[in-house]
């Protein structure tokens, strides 16, 4: 089993560096589309929940919520955060369930830690036999192909008398099935500043390939990667919100 610092030894930082995600637009975002596109039940999993965030927001929208995450310390904080929830630690790539589900959801490009497109196969094919009937698959994705390799953007934060800057960004050498996100934490308490790299490695796949390997489960719908407002995706972004409705 790989874990990597950030989700290990620095799993207590991790909200911190979310601190700017809207986790209710995205989750409200996502159950919108639920009852759009959805078979109308309320059996949700979260696939690499990480601390829970989306977990919680959708135990208040009245779904019966459960998560899954490789990394133990990522749950014991989800599972403060979300008493009700069940949550088991698995890989995401050889899910195993005891009830099926209505919904499944896999946020913040985290379907990219599934290792290499065979590992990402077995993960799609093991999310079409955890759902009910109509049940939906939802994610979002980046393209290879129209990965920016510039460093990504800092944010800074202060918090308990320590300033933090978080960076993280692609970075795809152009060939193979392998991506890296690079992350950088820096911490600086009274003039002394502690640092950690981090470097995830993950699949690299076109949308056109993922398409592709979805389309003999599901009916599968590319939206733009905007959390306001459902729309079509349109071939002019590198990121996409996939939406995969069981056939
Ligand atoms: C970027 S975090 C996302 C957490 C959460 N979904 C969010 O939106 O904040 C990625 C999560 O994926 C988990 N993870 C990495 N590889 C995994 C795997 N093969 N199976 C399940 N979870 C995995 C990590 O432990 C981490 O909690």
């Amino acid at each position: 089993m790989t874990a990597t610092a950030l989700y290990t030894d620095l799993s207590g930082y991790y909200d911190l560096m979310c601190a700017d995600i809207d986790y209710r637009e995205q989750s409200d975002y996502v159950r919108r589309l639920h009852e759009l596109l959805g078979n109308g039940g309320k059996h949700y999993l979260d696939l690499a929940c990480g601390t829970g965030p989306h977990i919680r927001h959708f135990i208040d929208f009245g779904y019966q919520a459960s998560g899954v995450d490789i990394n133990q310390p990522m749950l014991d904080i989800a599972q403060s955060r979300c008493a009700e929830a069940h949550f088991s630690q698995q890989d995401m790539s050889a899910l195993q369930l005891h009830e099926e589900m209505d919904l499944i959801s896999c946020f913040l490009y985290s379907i990219h830690y599934n290792q290499s497109i065979a590992r990402l196969t077995e993960c799609i094919q093991s999310v079409y036999r955890a759902l009910k009937p109509g049940g939906m698959f939802c994610f979002n994705a980046v393209d290879k192909d129209q990965i920016d390799n510039r460093p990504g953007i800092k944010r800074n934060i202060t918090y308990n008398n320590s300033d933090f800057c978080f960076q993280s960004g692609w970075y795809y050498s152009g060939s193979g099935e392998q991506q890296a996100l690079q992350l950088r934490i820096e911490k600086t308490t009274n003039g002394i500043t502690e640092q950690w790299r981090d470097q995830h490695s993950m699949v690299a796949i076109s949308f056109a390939q993922l398409t592709e390997l979805l389309t003999p489960l599901f009916e599968v719908h590319r939206l733009s990667h905007d959390y306001q407002r459902i729309t079509p995706w349109q071939n002019q972004s590198g990121n996409a919100f996939f939406v995969a409705i069981k056939h």
